[in-house]
């Protein structure tokens, strides 16, 4: 095993920075131990914002240009985690360099760069150099926990899924026009949190196979162009000049998976829900639902109780369930789990795997390129739907 590896991350707003906090814990949860982790750089053309990352975080310097990470043999491993089209240049030119990276989802901001990343992923991967995409549900302990209860078979046979993903951060108009809403129809809502709802779905349903019923909506088509830097949902110091907004604020539809069939629903104008993954699945012996705003327990039914106590039960997570033993200093049931953890239990997955630890000893591993390219023909199925009124559309075998 490597004795150290030396870590950057490029984007320091507000997935960036729970990059590097992660990275910062990584060695902190789990066993075995890894290599020494050493917090090379933050790099983010907003050099303030840069720097007050790379000092929170006690990362040695900050770049105002990613390219000097290019040719620091000192760094081994980088995250990406800037704007969905910056994401091809700069996993291209890392894979280039030899290093280990680690991009955020969606895996591009349209399906040609992403096929073009999975091809460089792929011959990066002969060289030993690993591309591994960010979808840090796959280790939430009670998505997981659910996962078991449906693959064991506990749950009898799926029969149908219903999951939403609610954020709020367009509600207002005030919110100023950032890169979030520029691109075509499937790269708003849906790109950004439907990326995360559609992996779930699958995670709980198996393969989706069609879509049905696509449905986009923008319900505030101008926004204020911006002062200053925007970083993640910020809102206020807008100007009084407008730019049009290019993608969707909503977007639903219907799907068929290996099992079962769902409905799914994102929005970024759900006034009251910041972040709100929420999703039931419901079998033939019982059901299992999860929500974000609880994610330290999980609501389940099954159908072997008498039918005078048959009823959704809430089972708080703890050693019990999967990912939590031995995972925080304190695996208690109860203390609960949040989303910064799941960047942590991330970025441990990722360092384990590049340090060449087994599977059989580390955390899930990533989820690779080519599925990260799945994951947006998934969401280019529901875009082709709802451009042709709701057909139903096939989606490519993963
Ligand atoms: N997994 C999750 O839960 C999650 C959550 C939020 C965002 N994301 C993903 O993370 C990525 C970034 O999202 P965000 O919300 O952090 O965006 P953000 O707008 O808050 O931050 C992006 C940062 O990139 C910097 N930047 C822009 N151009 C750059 C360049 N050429 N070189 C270096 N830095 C540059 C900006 O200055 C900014 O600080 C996106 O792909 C998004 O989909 C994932």
């Amino acid at each position: 095993m490597t004795d150290s590896l030396g870590v950057a991350v490029i984007g320091a707003g507000m997935a960036g920075k729970a990059h590097a906090a992660a990275y910062r814990a990584a060695s902190t949860v789990y066993r075995p131990t890894l290599p020494s982790i050493r917090l090379v750089s933050i790099a983010d053309i907003n050099t303030e914002l840069g720097a007050e990352t790379a000092a929170r975080y006690g990362f040695e310097r900050h770049d105002a240009d990613w390219r000097a990470i290019l040719d620091d043999d000192r760094i081994n491993v980088v995250s990406v985690v800037v704007a969905n089209f910056l994401h091809r240049e700069i996993v291209e030119a890392l894979l280039a360099a030899g290093k280990h990276v680690l991009c955020e989802k969606p895996l591009s901001d349209s399906i040609a760069d992403a096929r073009a990343m999975a091809q460089s992923a792929r011959a990066a991967s002969d060289r030993g150099v690993l591309a591994r995409i960010g979808y840090s549900f796959r280790r939430a302990p009670g998505i997981a926990f659910i996962r078991e209860l449906v693959q064991s078979g506990r749950l009898g046979e799926i029969l149908h899924f219903s999951g939403r993903y609610w954020t709020d951060y367009a509600c207002r108009p005030d919110a100023p026009m950032s890169w979030r809403y520029q691109g075509g129809p499937g790269s708003g809502a849906l790109g950004d949190v439907g990326s995360h709802l559609s992996y779930v779905a699958e995670f709980i349903s198996g393969d989706v196979i069609e879509v049905s019923g696509g449905r986009f909506h923008t319900s505030i088509t101008e926004r204020p162009k911006p002062l200053g830097a925007v970083v993640g949902h910020t809102r206020g110091n807008v100007s009084d000049e407008t730019a049009p907004v290019e993608n969707e604020d909503y977007a639903a539809f219907s799907a068929r998976f290996a099992h079962g069939v769902g409905t799914l629903e994102v929005s970024r104008v759900a006034a009251g829900h910041p972040t709100s993954l929420m999703f039931e699945v419901f079998g033939s012996n019982g059901a299992a639902r999860w929500d974000q705003r609880h994610p330290g327990e999980v609501q389940v039914i099954v159908h072997d109780d008498d039918d005078a106590l048959t009823g959704y039960r809430t089972v708080q997570l703890g050693p019990a369930h999967p990912g939590f033993a031995g995972g925080w200093a304190m695996d208690a049931p109860g203390v609960g789990v949040g989303q910064n953890d799941l960047f942590v239990h991330q970025a441990r997955a990722f360092l384990e795997e590049v340090a060449g630890i087994p599977e059989s000893e580390s955390l899930p591993r990533c989820a690779t390129f080519d599925d990260g390219v799945h994951n947006m023909e998934f969401l280019a199925a529901v875009a082709e739907s709802a451009a042709q009124g709701g057909a139903t559309v096939t989606v490519k075998e993963h």
